[in-house]
């Protein structure tokens, strides 16, 4: 095993490369961005178990000391604050309970009416046959919109939002980086503080708390009535539905978008057969999906990985894209298959820390591609393939996708 460093091309192609780190071995020491290195599991089957292991922890207590050095963990709380995805059973079981309420598949599926109007309402903005940035017109919009309304937050601040969560997740070691980060987390935590301390007198002024349907609300009650989660957890919780309610999604209807306009016979598919939208959801987020690697965990205990020794106080990453090309697991894995059998990718992660926000974000994805291609059958890139802009690997060791994605938005096919 040998460290292997970044570089190159790698946002814009990363397959072939995860291909050879596959073919070498299930595990690799790696370098970071961060000053120290980690192990990065690239096989299915070992990245499946790793993700369900808790001898890996995602306390930030126990992360290496060069995480805390560059910032990126201060005390019990990762970048996004104190929350779910950065603790372990108990806490963890506790804290995805108070939310988890919100997020079932039938309570998700109550909010499709709205989800299409905003949907239709985005589509409907945009100029037919003309060239628009779809990152800007429509994938970033639609979720950031409807995870501001679950919330409760205002849509109007959306912009606002979008560059403290680009602040937040950037991952670089650059001192303004890490600047700007701190800065991203101060401002988004006194900003949410603010929502809640209004929504809170509000509660108390109208007495109909347990009536208001929105997420800020219903932490409000777990925390003040049910002594559910302390305050910096409420707030912790607040950001990170915030932020992974939208960095993801964005990237799902961008990816995916891209590697239809790819493969003009699976759109011509799409397109003649809106049916068959759920399943391309699905081998969209296998694909290509918009988590490249999962959140980073911790080893407590020296782990064995495929007869590899990952020591204990190590850093660990799952690179789920990788593992979702596994030819051991996926026949043909980089061919994109709307007919594949059990397709069970790990886009959306595995064991306790699953997404959350998966029937969400299934709901959006089905909703955005069956309406995007029902609109404009015609759609087609503007640009060359390899001219397209990948947001930047330094700022994003996690996630996977598109600064801009020019399409022309025929109506025709
Ligand atoms: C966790 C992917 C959309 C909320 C995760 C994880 C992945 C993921 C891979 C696990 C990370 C890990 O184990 O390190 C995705 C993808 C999405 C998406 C691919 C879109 C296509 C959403 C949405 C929400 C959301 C819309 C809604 C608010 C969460 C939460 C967690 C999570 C709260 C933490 C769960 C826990 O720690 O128990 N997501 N996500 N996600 N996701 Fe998503």
């Amino acid at each position: 095993m040998q460290a292997e460093h970044e570089g190159g091309n790698h946002m814009a192609d990363p397959y072939p490369k995860y291909a050879r780190l596959r073919e070498r071995g299930a595990v690799h020491r790696v370098r970071t961005p961060f000053g120290g290195d980690a192990y990065l599991i690239t096989r299915y089957a070992e990245a499946r178990a790793a993700l369900n292991d808790p001898r890996l922890s995602k306390h930030p207590k126990n992360a290496p000391a060069f995480l805390r050095e560059a910032g990126l963990v201060t005390g019990d709380a990762g970048p996004l604050g104190v929350n779910m995805l950065s603790c372990d059973p108990p806490d963890h079981t506790r804290l995805r309970r108070v939310i988890g309420k919100a997020f079932t598949a039938r309570r998700v599926l109550a909010l499709r009416p709205r989800i299409q109007e905003i949907t239709d309402d985005l589509l409907a903005a945009l100029p037919a046959g003309e060239e628009v940035d779809l990152i800007e017109g429509f994938a970033f919009p639609l979720p950031i919109t409807v995870i501001s309304e679950m919330l409760g937050v205002p849509v109007s601040d959306r912009d606002r939002f979008r560059t403290w969560s680009r602040d937040l997740i950037s991952t670089a070691s650059a001192p303004e980086v890490r600047q700007r980060r701190e800065a991203a987390a101060t401002a988004l935590t006194g900003y949410l503080s603010g929502l809640v301390a209004e929504r809170r007198e509000r509660m108390d002024r109208e007495l109909a708390s347990e009536a208001q349907p929105d997420l800020i609300s219903a932490l409000i009650v777990a925390a003040d009535r049910h002594g559910e989660l302390d305050e910096t957890e409420l707030l912790g919780e607040l950001m990170l539905l915030l932020v992974a309610g939208h960095e993801t999604t964005v990237n799902l209807i961008g990816n995916g978008t891209l590697a239809l306009l790819r493969a003009p016979d699976v759109l011509g598919a799409l397109v003649a057969d809106p049916g068959l939208v759920p399943a391309a959801v699905e081998e969209l987020l296998r694909y290509d999906g918009p988590v490249e690697r999962a959140t980073l965990r911790t080893a407590v205990e020296d782990v064995d990985v495929d007869g590899v020794t990952v020591p204990s106080g190590s850093l660990v990453v799952v690179a789920l894209n990788c593992a979702d090309r596994d030819p051991a697991r996926f026949d043909r894995p980089d061919e994109l298959d709307l007919a594949r059998p059990d397709n069970q990718h790990l886009a959306f992660g595995h064991g306790p820390h699953f997404c959350l926000g998966a029937p969400l974000a299934r709901l959006e994805g089905t909703i955005a591609f069956t309406s995007l291609l029902g609109r404009f059958p015609g759609i087609r890139l503007a640009c060359p393939p390899e001219r397209l802009q990948w947001r930047s690997q330094s700022a994003m060791m996690i996630l996977r996708g598109l600064e801009t994605l020019p399409v022309i938005l025929g109506t025709v096919n």
